[in-house]
């Protein structure tokens, strides 16, 4: 008798192309439902690393696969906020605008601060893919992605001495309340929850694991103080480094298409969301990939 033979995954005929953006490439002709083998994984990991953020188009996908090609990259992080996931489906997250019986499906202001994923906790996400599904009209509802290895890069020398030992925290809470505020819809979070999200103590410039660059790692959302610093001095610093890490020069301005699946690496970029009008609506699946202890 002969062993059965596993099939051999075919190699999918797709292209990278890089985007006229300091940052960001799409790849046309994958798709993501499909088996892939390790060959194409390996191109897409390399484009990955290569553009820091990938726009897979055309994916016609379930949350199912959604998730299954995300987990190729890594264990899944379920988020906080338990409210927004898609039912059956705990790692993925909502985010949407649309209110349905008055009750918002999903998270209506992820993305309004500049941020990284998940950098208040200790380990914080490698990536996130984010997926269209219902979408408000060209230009509205952008997302926004900064380059934060040219913003590393582009500092003076001297600013670089100086933040190169500074670490800072982080905290999931810092614009909670402010948000609350303004979007009462946002639930208020039990003790459970706020025990998941103690802060973190994160480098202010961190090595990407896997290319060994340098990033800027602070955000305007997330990030309260640099460790060590007095308050007045500290928030100085991180006024000028927000101000730089977000400069024209080092962003790239994704208008969304019919199921595009964005998928960008949280160890290199920040990102944000330009907003939506209440009366127009707009929803996304997102997962999002742990990722490592930065250093
Ligand atoms: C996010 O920050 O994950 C959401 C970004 C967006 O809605 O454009």
């Amino acid at each position: 008798m002969t062993a059965a033979l596993a099939p051999a995954v075919l190699t999918q005929a797709f292209e990278v192309r890089p985007f006229d953006a300091p940052v960001g490439a799409e790849i046309v002709g994958l798709d993501i439902s499909q088996p892939i083998s390790n060959a194409d994984f390996a191109r897409i990991h390399r484009a990955h690393l290569d553009h820091h953020v990938v726009v897979f188009r055309d994916q016609q996908v379930s949350p199912a696969d959604h998730i299954a090609f995300s987990r190729r990259f890594g264990p899944l992080e379920i988020h906080v906020l338990h409210q927004f996931q898609l039912p059956k489906h705990p790692e993925i997250l909502i985010v949407s605008n649309i209110k349905e019986n008055g009750e918002p499906i999903g998270l209506g202001d992820a993305g309004v601060y500049w941020h990284s994923d998940i950098s208040y906790k200790p380990q914080p996400s490698l990536g996130s893919l984010l997926h269209a599904q219902e979408l408000p009209g060209d230009g509205i509802g952008d997302t926004l992605f900064a380059d934060q290895h040219l913003a590393w890069e582009a500092l003076s020398p001297e600013l670089q001495r100086r933040i190169l030992p500074l670490k800072a925290e982080h905290s999931y809470l810092a614009k909670y309340e402010e948000l609350r505020a303004k979007n009462p819809w946002r639930p208020k979070l039990s003790q459970a929850q706020i025990d998941q999200v103690a802060p973190a103590v994160q480098p202010v410039v961190r090595t990407h694991p896997e290319t060994g660059k340098k990033a800027l790692f602070v955000s305007e959302h997330f990030t309260t103080g640099i460790v060590g610093l007095p308050k007045e001095e500290g928030d100085a610093l991180l006024a000028e480094l927000f101000a730089h890490s977000v400069k024209p020069e080092f962003v790239y301005r994704h208008c969304w298409k019919p199921h595009d699946l964005v998928f960008w690496d949280n160890r290199s970029l920040m990102h944000l969301a330009a907003g939506t009008p209440d009366h127009l609506r707009r929803r996304l699946n997102r997962t999002t990939i742990q990722g490592d202890t930065p250093f």
